[in-house]
């Protein structure tokens, strides 16, 4: 025993010698953050990645959510869970040692039901770089590695993720890590005019290809700087003229002032050299080809060492980039000091005005008339060099300032001094100015909407307001209604005390909502679209037409409009008690009872019910959720946030495809077969119909992942048939049990799986009535008997609960409440068939 240990103390020494002989790097700075995980991951390199609250970084993010999938396709755990960002969201870093830093940003763009992070577009910056502009996965469904070389000079440090209008950015890892001084030094060798060219330490890098030419992967357990060094197989031109060498790293050395930091002895232990260089006299290049965007200057560093040469002096070749000689007559042995095996590399600098489609990198033998005619290569790395305005991607800076040509840094100083100057006199001017200079398509380029899914985007948010769907906007225009009263600029000025922040009471991606006092008092909620608003001027006409037709006791009305200035602003009557998930948990509000719950329910149920049935068409709301149903001040439950979609699938031969809704509440048939009907709206009714009971979120990502999702966690329950252990406590007791199975029975036909399946929101308005009565009757005879009997004398007396029928068959029976309508639209549905029918076609035409 104590030998073995000996053995072992021994082994382990003497490879911690080997070691140290290297002196292994380690970063002041090392921040590994497995974003949106519950716990920690360690990988097989031995590095940890934290969550985000272990980790020591700061994240600053209004509305984000956590997201997480068992299992995929993926080298390691920090790929499979992510925070997902629906506004503008900062990672900020307090560094400690200034200098070069890696920033690694990892993506695995998961999707499941509800989302799909592959269609995710957002940009991403630094405090200082813009490190991805517009970014998306373009399809892929493969993870992706990010990886840049910053020198930071300031030690706050951040990463901001900025999603574009629509949709949403994503992050599943972030490293920020320290890497050494020497990694880039100054001076490299410009390709032409042939040179030196300095200052490579002030500029910043994104590695777009490292290679371990002719050997295996090397991955970050292998390399002690966490890089990764890729196979160079897929890169060659032809691969019939390139052949590998390996020997064993052991072989390889490192000359005075080079260490494993540059390149691991893997990667110097394996290379390629010409095929047949030893059979015929070989007059060929061995070629890989690399694609590159040309707006940018490359820095390409070669790899050599010689493991092929059996003497000194018997290798001379040339490297050629671009079809450019890069490296003449290179003799490794000479730069060496004589010595065989030995690491070497050399940087070459190409200036982006000698960019055309990609990189192109050629070795082949030297004209010299001496030695072998072979060439070699052993790694190499392409990194993009950023731009004038320190962008490794578009031609804006964070700044919004535009890149000019070229790669040094001496011109850019010009033209900031130069703008600032201008600024300072001109003022507005020059943002006018540099508005301009910008190409035509600037704005095209920077919108998308192609991103799933709106997530949650908080209280009264202006986006999920886009996602409703209006009828035919060709019938607008037979409507006989106005567009409601006509706002000017000055007057919304004074209502809202000039768009006063402290008027603010909500915040959503469309722009702000701020309470405003008109002429005679009346409070209203104003809602103005910021000015980067893709909603064009006609759209905005358009959905208020709409709006002003849609006139309901249960429906938050429109009550008129501003346009004036390119403004676009509308104004709502006031809910004063807001949203109604502000009283089911989260506020501190003081609780509602179960008959004022019902009594909510009811009145949304109303609302959506007219929705679907009241206008000609039928509208679909498609974001149903408990934010988007407001309370005023008698606690009268009014639906909001509908029919401002400018994706209305059947104005002028619009077609749309894109899911919308929130998470939580999406219909999972919709989301999969991509059609709207009104019974999406269903769906998501039930899951407020869960949120009313339970008073929790529909979806919250903090909780143990059986329990993440409302809708699949209550169901288990209700189909154990204890929905009564997961209900809101404060309900407990005060609620008739055959109230609770009713409402419970309810919900969850609701949430059926297929739509056909599911009630009308008549059916469901009728069921919740009748919930309503029952409770009633049991506060009833709770009041008159308080004998706690109260539930059997409900259930025999059919005289307490008038006309209802058999409680367990569905009512198909269309509803009627004319007394809640004071529109002129008057047509009510009456006949349940002829709705049906008119979503049957409404559907088609989305289709088109
Ligand atoms: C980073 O850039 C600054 C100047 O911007 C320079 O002084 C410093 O040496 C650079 N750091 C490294 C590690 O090259
Ligand atoms: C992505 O998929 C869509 C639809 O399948 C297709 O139209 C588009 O061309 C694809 N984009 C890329 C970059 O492959
Ligand atoms: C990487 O490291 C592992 C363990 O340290 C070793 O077994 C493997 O051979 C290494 N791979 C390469 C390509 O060096
Ligand atoms: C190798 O490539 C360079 C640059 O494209 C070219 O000038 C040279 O003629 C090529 N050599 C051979 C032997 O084909
Ligand atoms: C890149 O090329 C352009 C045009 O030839 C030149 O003006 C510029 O100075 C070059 N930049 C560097 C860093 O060599």
């Amino acid at each position: 025993m104590a030998i073995l240990l000996v053995l072992l103390y021994t082994l382990f020494s003497a490879s911690t010698i080997a070691y140290s002989a290297f002196a292994p790097f380690v970063p002041p700075d090392n921040f590994l953050i497995d974003c949106g995980a519950d716990k920690s991951s360690i990988l097989n390199d031995g590095r940890t990645f934290k969550t985000e609250d272990q980790s020591k970084q700061f994240l600053q993010a209004k509305e984000e959510i956590k997201v997480s999938v068992e299992k995929g396709d993926v080298p390691s755990p920090i790929y499979l869970s992510a925070r997902i960002f629906v506004t503008d969201a900062i990672y900020s870093f307090h560094l400690t040692k200034p200098g070069w830093h890696w920033v690694r940003l990892h993506f695995y763009p998961f999707k499941n039901d509800q989302f799909d992070l592959s269609k995710a577009t957002f940009s991403v910056n630094t405090n200082k770089y813009v490190l991805l502009h517009s970014f998306n996965m373009d399809n892929n469904t493969n993870y992706v590695l990010k990886e840049y070389l910053l020198n930071v000079t300031d030690p706050q440090f951040s990463i901001k993720f900025m999603p574009m209008k629509n949709s949403a950015a994503f992050i599943n890892a972030i490293e920020v890590v320290s890497a050494p001084d020497d990694l880039i030094t100054d001076d490299a060798n410009d390709l032409t005019p042939v040179g030196k060219f300095s200052g490579l330490s002030t500029l910043s890098y994104q590695t777009m290809y490292r290679l371990n030419v002719g050997g295996p992967l090397v991955n970050s357990a292998n390399d002690t700087l966490g890089r990764t060094w890729t196979p160079d197989g897929s890169y060659l031109k032809s691969k019939a003229l390139a052949k590998s060498v390996t020997v064993a790293t052991t072989v390889v050395k490192y000359p005075d002032g080079l260490t494993p930091l540059i390149a691991p002895q893997s990667v110097y232990a394996s290379a390629v050299e010409m095929a047949e260089s030893n059979v015929n006299n070989p007059n060929f290049n061995v070629t890989w080809n690399f694609e590159a965007d040309p707006a940018f200057g490359y820095l390409i560093r070669f790899h050599f060492c010689d493991i092929v040469s059996k003497a000194l002096n018997d290798l001379y070749f040339n490297v050629y980039i671009n079809g450019k000689m890069a490296i003449a007559d290179l003799d490794l042995s000479h730069e060496l000091e004589n010595q065989l095996a030995a690491a070497y590399y050399k940087d070459i600098v190409v200036n982006a005005s000698l960019m055309s489609n990609g990189v192109s990198v050629e070795i082949g033998p030297s004209k010299l008339d001496s030695g072998d005619l072979n060439a070699i290569l052993n790694g190499l790395e392409i990194l993009k060099i950023s731009n004038s305005v320190n962008s490794l991607d578009g031609e804006f800076g964070v700044d919004g300032s535009k890149a000019v040509g070229g790669i040094g840094t001496r011109k850019t100083v010009a033209v900031v001094g130069f703008a600032m100057m201008f600024g300072a006199f001109v003022g507005l001017g020059a943002m006018v100015i540099k508005w301009h200079k910008r190409p035509q398509d600037w704005q095209k380029r920077n919108s998308f909407s192609s991103w799933l899914l709106p997530l949650h985007a908080g209280d009264n948010s202006f986006m999920s307001s886009k996602n409703s769907i209006g009828s035919h906007k060709n019938n607008f225009y037979s409507s006989t209604l106005g567009l409601g009263r006509y706002f000017s600029f000055a007057e919304l000025q004074e209502a809202t005390k000039n768009f006063d922040a402290n008027e603010v009471i909500g915040v959503g991606g469309f722009g702000n909502v701020y309470l405003g006092v008109i002429d005679d008092g009346t409070k209203v909620a104003v809602k103005r679209g910021n000015a980067q608003s893709e909603q064009g001027l006609t759209e905005f006409q358009t959905e208020i037409q709409m709006l002003s037709k849609l006139r309901h006791r249960h429906l938050v009305s429109l009550i008129g409009y501003c346009d004036e200035n390119s403004e676009m602003i509308l104004v709502y009557e006031y809910m004063a008690n807001g949203p109604l998930r502000d009283h089911l948990y989260g506020k501190n509000l003081p609780p509602l009872s179960w008959k004022q719950r019902l009594e909510i329910c009811i009145g949304a149920a109303r609302g959506l019910h007219y929705l679907h049935t009241g206008t000609a068409q039928g509208i679909i709301h498609r974001d149903v959720k408990t934010t988007n149903i407001l309370l005023d001040e008698n606690l009268t439950a009014k639906v909001s946030d509908f029919g401002l979609s400018k994706d209305a699938p059947m104005g002028q031969g619009h077609v749309s495809t894109a899911v919308k809704g929130s998470f939580g509440y999406l219909d999972p048939e919709y989301f999969r077969r991509q059609q709207l009907t009104d019974k999406s709206d269903v769906y998501s009714f039930g899951v407020v119909l869960l949120e009313a009971i339970c008073a929790r979120p529909a979806i919250n990502p903090a909780l143990p992942r059986e329990q993440v999702n409302l809708a699949d966690w209550a169901m288990q329950w209700k189909r154990k048939g204890l929905l009564d252990k997961i209900i809101d406590p404060l309900l407990v007791g005060s609620m008739n049990p055959e109230s609770l199975k009713k409402f419970a029975e309810a919900a969850e036909k609701c949430l059926a799986e297929h739509g056909v399946d599911r009630p009308t929101m008549g059916d469901v308005l009728w069921n919740l009535e009748y919930t309503l009565q029952l409770q009633e009757a049991f506060s009833q005879g709770k009041d008159d008997q308080d004998d706690g009997n109260s539930i059997a004398t409900v259930a025999a007396s059919p005289a307490i609960v008038p006309a209802t029928p058999n409680a367990s068959t569905p009512d198909t029976r269309p509803v009627s409440h004319p007394e809640e309508t004071n529109s002129p639209a008057k047509s009510q549905a009456t006949d349940e068939h002829s709705g049906t029918a008119m979503f049957a076609q409404f559907t088609n035409l989305s289709g088109r």
